[in-house]
């Protein structure tokens, strides 16, 4: 594996994301696909895919929980590119197992029930999602955590038998901010609100001045146990 992911990361190596995104749709035609939740730098990865028609499929999981700012961007890209963006939901008898019995709120409780809602509305409509995949393109970037900035744009994902690429890896957040301005793309508002990292809406609170990327994402929870399963090893 170690060769193998060498020397695809020799064949990238100077490419921009649009180059190196062309180059995995091409060696893993409808083996591609871009997971999306709609935070800028996925907005900026959309419209590099959409507006150079790059053969990639775009999937976000839709929780049920997420932001009504979140579903306007998801209906406005849809509107501006009319590309398809295919919707993955937690399976409807396991939810509804959790809700009836815990309440919908059950997250706040304990880090295992955290972990239960986000397995059942996040990790089991991924694995669908991820189903006969061969590369992952995320919008991961080294700046949000210092396990990420550990990591590097190409990766074996051994959890999901998987290459994960994420294109806009070592963009720092004015490149991003910089990238929407002049192509003016549509983002989500809540950014500018004081949150640079968006999950579901009961599970994500704004920033302040200083604090680190990521600490608006389940703040009531001790660090260590941060971890939301999409990117396990990352975090
Ligand atoms: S998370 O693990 O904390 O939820 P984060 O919000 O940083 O992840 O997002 C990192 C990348 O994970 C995004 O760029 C996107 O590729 C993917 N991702 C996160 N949430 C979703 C979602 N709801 N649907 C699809 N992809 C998602
Ligand atoms: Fe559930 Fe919160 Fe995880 Fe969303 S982030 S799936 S609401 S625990």
């Amino acid at each position: 594996m170690n060769t193998y992911l060498a020397d695809i990361a020799k064949d990238i190596q100077g490419l921009d994301p649009v180059a190196s995104l062309q180059y995995f749709a091409q060696k893993y035609p409808g083996e591609i696909t871009f997971s999306t939740s709609f935070g800028w730098e996925d907005q900026v990865i959309t419209d590099l895919i959409f507006r150079n028609d790059i053969p990639i499929e775009v999937f976000t999981l839709e929780t049920g929980r997420l932001f009504p700012e979140t579903y306007y961007v998801w209906n406005r890209t849809l509107e501006i590119y009319k590309k398809k963006i295919h919707a993955y939901f937690p399976q409807a008898a396991s939810l509804q197992a959790m809700v009836d019995q815990k309440g919908p709120n059950s997250f706040y409780e304990s880090v295992e029930n955290r972990k239960e809602c986000c397995h059942i509305r996040k990790i089991e409509p991924l694995k669908r999602a991820l189903s006969g995949k061969k590369i992952w393109v995320t919008g991961i970037r080294a700046e949000q955590s210092l396990n990420r900035h550990d990591m590097s744009n190409i990766e074996w994902d051994e959890g999901n038998q998987l290459l994960k690429f994420h294109p806009v890896f070592n963009w720092t957040l004015e490149e991003i901010k910089a990238y929407i301005k002049e192509n003016n793309v549509v983002y989500n508002t809540l950014h500018d609100k004081g949150f640079p990292s968006i999950g579901c809406a009961p599970c994500t609170r704004a920033v302040r001045e200083g604090e680190d990327f990521r600490a608006g994402r389940w703040w009531w929870e001790d660090q260590s146990k941060k971890e939301c399963g999409l990117h396990a090893t990352q975090q």
